[in-house]
């Protein structure tokens, strides 16, 4: 069974190994140098992969992402599933960075750092989680496990999504209708939504204004949902107390861009999970498995919705 493999980012022997592992007759190609005859491909296993990539591979079944997110296949084949990885190793770093990030500005760690370097002895008023409202914007996979870590550590938590979601111990908002009430609601944002045409810069000057004064944010879904200009706006007239980001439209920051250089702003390098192969080459190779077997894969993605 041929695989195609092709990621900038990733060493192809950890990812060889991995899947051969769970597929006794793996033909493990990597792209461009190591294509061979495109007809024997049946498989494709991408980080973004480059314009044409994965045209003319005329037995390809199915597109795997090496990640959650599925923007990054800009023109996969027509009528060839694209399927994302859900993987519970994936879900719990996401899950641990969020946790890690709202518990950071809940319990005013910048503002304690702010009183050592005046050389400050200041206790501050105690807060229970109950009293910080958390709204996590997406509600699937790893929102959705987000959001319960944080209701399970007792914040007041909210959800938003696309459609209606009943979550044990979750404030359900929905639809671009519920959007501006649930902002309403929220001391600290947490983006973890796929990027479509519709999320993008969904974070912007009118989104922020909706937030009352002194929110957080955190985002870690994909820097195409920030409105970058209007970010720096509202951490520069304290609409925003600090911001989380994970992630960039340009990666990597740029070493001149003003992010690096706004006192409130935590910054780190799309790290909030990471795709771990000996974990996600259980997830692709029983999906290839349901795939050889005549069945649909699971979480493929819905072309009309983009994720
Ligand atoms: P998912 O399971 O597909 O969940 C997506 C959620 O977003 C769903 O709740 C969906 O609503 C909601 N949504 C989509 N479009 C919407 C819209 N227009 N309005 C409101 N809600 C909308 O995705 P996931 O696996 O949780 O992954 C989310 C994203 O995280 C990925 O796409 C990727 O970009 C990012 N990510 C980042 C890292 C990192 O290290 N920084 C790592 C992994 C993933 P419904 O439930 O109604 O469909
Ligand atoms: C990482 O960014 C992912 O999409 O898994």
């Amino acid at each position: 069974m041929a695989l195609l493999f092709y990621s900038p980012d990733d060493d192809p022997e950890r990812w060889r190994k991995a899947l051969a592992r769970h597929l006794a007759d793996l033909d493990f190609r990597v792209w461009p140098g190591g294509l061979g005859e495109a007809a024997g491909i049946e498989f494709a296993l991408v980080w973004r992969p480059p314009p044409g990539m994965l045209d003319g591979l005329p037995n390809l079944k199915a597109v795997f992402s090496l990640g959650a997110g599925v923007e990054h296949i800009a023109d996969p084949p027509p009528g060839v599933p694209v399927v994302r990885l859900v993987d519970p190793v994936l879900t719990r770093g996401m899950t641990e960075y969020v946790s890690a990030r709202v518990l950071h500005y809940f319990r005013e760690f910048p503002l304690y750092a702010d009183s050592q370097r005046r050389g400050e002895w200041r206790k501050r008023p105690f807060r229970q989680a109950a009293e910080c409202r958390v709204g996590v914007m997406g509600q699937g996979v790893l929102g959705g496990d987000a959001a319960a870590a944080l209701a399970a550590m007792g914040f007041s938590v909210a959800g938003w999504s696309r459609t209606q979601k009943r979550l044990d111990g979750i404030e359900g908002f929905h639809g671009e209708s519920g959007l501006i009430p649930f902002l309403g609601r929220t001391d600290i944002l947490v983006c973890l939504l796929p990027l479509t045409p519709e999320t993008e810069d969904i974070v912007n000057a009118r989104t922020l204004e909706a937030l009352p004064r002194g929110a957080y944010l955190i985002n870690a879904a994909r820097g195409g949902h920030v409105d970058e200009e209007a970010l720096l706006a509202a951490l520069e007239s304290g609409r925003l107390a600090g911001a989380t980001l994970d992630v960039f439209k340009t990666e990597p920051l740029p070493a001149d861009h003003p992010f690096w250089r706004a006192s409130s702003l935590t910054i780190t390098p799309h790290i909030a999970s990471l795709t771990v192969p000996a974990s996600a080459a259980a997830e692709i190779t029983a999906n290839i498995a349901r795939i050889r077997d005549g069945r649909e894969p699971l979480h493929a993605v819905d072309p009309a919705r983009g994720y």
